[in-house]
């Protein structure tokens, strides 16, 4: 029996193959509850408190929607800025403090292995909303959800990570995740972006195969799927490096024709210039599908860390 109740979402490799296939589960029964009806009382008095130190769309506003679809409540910081933050508070007595109020902190924060640190000083469950270039566990979750519904199945699947595989966290909690399932996988990126060791050599030591390479094309002919991420602008100390990489991958018709193949497109969002938009009419463009996801993702995470399922 899988259980996550009570327990932290900190990282990529916290899971098991059975847990992914249960979160799978609950995530399945709840968007079919959720055709049915708006919202569902399986969270009712539960609050849950969102913590972000770095700017979000789809990871806060997801987790806002998952909980009160679930029937919980919702409180945030707003912005950095308006909370005492502003005034020197460390990271450590602001979760001390929030976890005065709520039930569960969602934490989003520059500083790779904050969740575990935050974790570390309250009872209440905390949820890696990303750490810095460390790791998106939930993303990660929802990649995979988003991967089987479109492909149909988890086996046998060869993927392309492609852009910046070095500061992305989404990438880094994805292959942790995917190497479960024995996929093969590309890293495509320039070669000041590879994929850290620390991840390559997770795989290595899973035996899961993987080819590095900075040539896009060569590595979507040989994928079912794609997962391109965007240049992290934010994380480069020189940004003349950041000019001289960006651009460096683009999917557009042209690409889509010379490929010659069906693809499944994948990004976690937001784009730049990854993917352009005229690509989004595209069948296999799946990526605001799995914005959507997130939401029964968390949902499921959130029902199965309160014991409802
Ligand atoms: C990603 C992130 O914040 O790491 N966005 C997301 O959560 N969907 C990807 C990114 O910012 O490029």
């Amino acid at each position: 029996m899988v259980s996550l109740k009570g327990k932290d979402i900190l990282h990529g490799n916290q899971f098991s193959k059975k847990d992914i296939d249960a979160i799978i589960k609950v995530a399945s029964e709840l968007e079919k509850e959720l055709k049915k009806k708006d919202s569902l009382n399986l969270l009712k008095g539960k609050i849950l408190a969102t913590l972000f130190y770095e700017p979000s769309t789809r990871t806060r506003l997801s987790f806002e929607a998952a909980m009160q679809r679930l029937g919980g409540g919702i409180i945030g910081m707003g912005s950095v800025e308006s909370s005492s933050v502003a005034k020197g508070e460390t990271l450590a007595d602001t979760v001390r403090t929030v976890s005065q109020y709520v039930d569960v902190i969602v934490l989003r924060h520059p500083r790779t292995g904050s969740a575990k640190e935050a974790a570390d000083v309250t009872p209440i469950p905390v949820i890696n909303a990303g750490d810095g270039t460390g790791q998106h566990p939930t993303q990660a979750l929802l990649d995979i959800y988003t991967i089987k519904k479109e492909t149909g199945s988890l086996k046998n699947l060869t993927i392309a990570m492609v852009g910046d595989l070095k500061n992305g966290r989404t990438v880094h909690a994805l292959a942790e995740v995917l190497s479960l399932f024995g996929a093969r996988l590309y890293f495509v990126s320039p070669d000041s972006l590879r994929m850290p060791a620390e991840i390559t050599s997770h795989l290595k030591a899973k035996k899961i195969g993987f080819v590095e390479t900075e040539d896009m094309m060569e590595a979507a002919a040989a994928s079912d799927l794609v997962y391109m991420t965007r240049i992290q602008k934010e994380r480069f100390s020189d940004l003349s490096e950041y000019e001289r990489v960006k651009g460096s991958y683009i999917i557009n018709e042209e690409f889509l024709k010379r490929l010659k193949k069906k693809i499944t497109i994948l990004h976690p969002l937001p784009r730049v210039d990854e993917i352009n938009p005229e690509v989004d009419a595209y069948p296999g463009a799946a990526y605001f599908r799995q914005v959507r996801n997130g939401v029964f993702i968390r949902m499921a995470l959130l029902t199965m860390i309160f014991g409802k399922r």
